[in-house]
């Protein structure tokens, strides 16, 4: 006998029931406006990719252990995307001869990462991707650090529940060549322990920093980094070019009042190999949540992948939707009533000319969502499902209601019932015109 197929989606991933789905179109509904307040334009691209195109920058983790790939039919090995900045610089990277710079875009789309699903992690996500691209000035880190403060605000965050943690990748690099024993040759291992630093036990931290070679003094020496200011950081590697961004950076972030959703961290890496300059990640401040929501940063040298004469910088970041869920669940910044527009459902009643039903339902769908009942169900079952539902409002036109000339429309909500000319069935919205484009809230 045939086992019976599961009703479970695979491991990691999610599906989106109608709730679901209302409840993801709202938020990202919300994150998109500020996009738009701040003139950004909507671009996306395919969900598979030649797997060489994360090989490139994207890091061995995400490559060797959680990009699902394969052959094709033609032998052509295939990556299901774990992340959009390859693809969207290679997007910049094929027409940026007929793009005028800067160019700011963003995407909202998922992504496929094979790791173990815990909270604020799954094998399935969606991700808004915000980018900047051709602009070297610090001036744009500015921008889309401000881009991510007025998108949480717009939610009701405020500065006690979030924290931007931002670090620099010039600066982090020189501090390494400058307090560890370490070669440089070996800092992009050195630089996946530190960001592991939170993520797995003290101890095995230590023993994998010892593992590559580095001795106890230096260990210390590193330890200092992660709890001293911005200012004593800078005096360890004061000549270096990451650490004049970071003073310009903060000084800025200071003289338009961000500073106080800003911190310098040390510890903020990035697990991904592209980014060159500004790089930061977004906390939640209850330790409920221990992911990153946003993560992000400068990367100079990704366009220039796919044509060196092409050295077009891009900063941006991606956030999480289970993050940001996670995150707006924990504050309650939910609202319960998310969805302002009104419904209405037009009785089917027994005997009555279909078209009659048909045209009134026409005629109100340029004004609001409308069903018309399908089934020939009993009236009160029909009304039973009109409730469950959640319409506002039922439409009734039966026999008496046609002599009449009138419709008898039922406000779900207040029990209210109008009888309201067919033939000017619009006044009750208080539209009278019924060339009138606007939509019934
Ligand atoms: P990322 O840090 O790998 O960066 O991901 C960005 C955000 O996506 C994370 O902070 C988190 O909210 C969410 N995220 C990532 N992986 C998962 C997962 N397995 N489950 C749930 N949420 C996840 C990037 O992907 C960069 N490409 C972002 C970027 C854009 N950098 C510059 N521009």
């Amino acid at each position: 006998m045939q086992n019976k197929l599961s009703v479970t989606p695979y491991k990691g991933t999610r599906d989106f029931y109608p709730e679901d789905m209302e409840f993801r179109n709202w938020m990202f509904g919300k994150f998109k406006d500020v996009l738009k307040n701040y003139a950004y334009e909507e671009y996306n691209g395919p969900v598979l990719e030649s797997l060489d195109l994360y090989a490139a920058k994207s890091g061995i983790e995400l490559v060797t252990e959680q990009t699902y790939n394969f052959e094709d039919k033609s032998g052509r090995r295939l990556a299901i995307r774990p992340e959009m900045t390859p693809t969207v610089s290679r997007m910049i990277a094929a027409k940026a001869n007929e793009l005028t710079f800067p160019v700011r875009w963003f995407s909202i789309a998922n992504f496929y990462r094979y790791e173990r699903p815990q909270k604020g992690r799954l094998r399935e996500h969606y991700q808004v991707n915000v980018d900047l691209f051709g602009s070297d000035s610090i001036t744009a880190d500015i921008e889309i650090l401000s881009l991510i403060i007025n998108v949480l605000n717009n939610y009701g965050a405020t500065s006690d529940m979030f924290k931007i943690r931002i670090n620099n990748r010039r600066f982090f690099n020189d501090v390494l060549c400058k307090v560890t024993n370490i070669p440089q040759n070996k800092h992009i291992e050195l630089s996946k322990i530190i960001d592991r630093r939170e993520k797995i036990d003290r101890e095995s931290y230590i023993e994998e920093l010892k593992e590559l070679g580095m001795d106890d003094e230096s260990i210390d020496r590193l330890e200092k980094m992660y709890t001293i200011s911005l200012e004593e950081a800078i005096a360890i590697c004061p000549n270096s070019v990451g650490a004049t961004e970071l003073k310009n950076l903060f000084s800025i972030l200071y003289s338009i009042n961000m500073s106080e959703y800003c911190e310098f961290d040390f510890s903020i890496v990035r697990g991904l190999d592209y980014y060159t300059g500004t790089v930061f990640e977004v906390y939640d401040k209850s330790t409920e949540n221990k992911r990153a929501l946003f993560g992000g940063g400068r990367y100079d040298n990704l366009v220039g992948l796919f044509d060196s004469n092409k050295q077009i910088s891009g900063i941006g970041f991606g956030c999480g939707d289970v993050t940001l869920e996670n995150f707006l669940k924990t504050h309650n910044l939910v609202p319960k009533q998310r969805n302002n527009s009104s419904k209405l459902m037009i009785l089917n009643f027994p005997g009555v000319d279909y078209n009659k039903l048909f045209a009134l339902a026409t005629e109100l769908r340029s004004i609001l969502p409308v069903t018309l009942f399908t089934d020939e169900k009993k009236l009160g079952k029909q009304i039973d499902y009109a409730l469950k539902n959640n319409y506002d409002y039922i439409a009734i036109l039966g026999e008496d209601e046609l002599k009449d000339k009138i419709v008898v429309i039922k406000n779900l909500k207040t029990r209210e019932e109008v009888r309201v000319p067919r033939d000017n069935i619009f006044s009750y919205f208080n539209y009278p015109n019924q060339n009138e484009t606007k939509k019934v809230k």
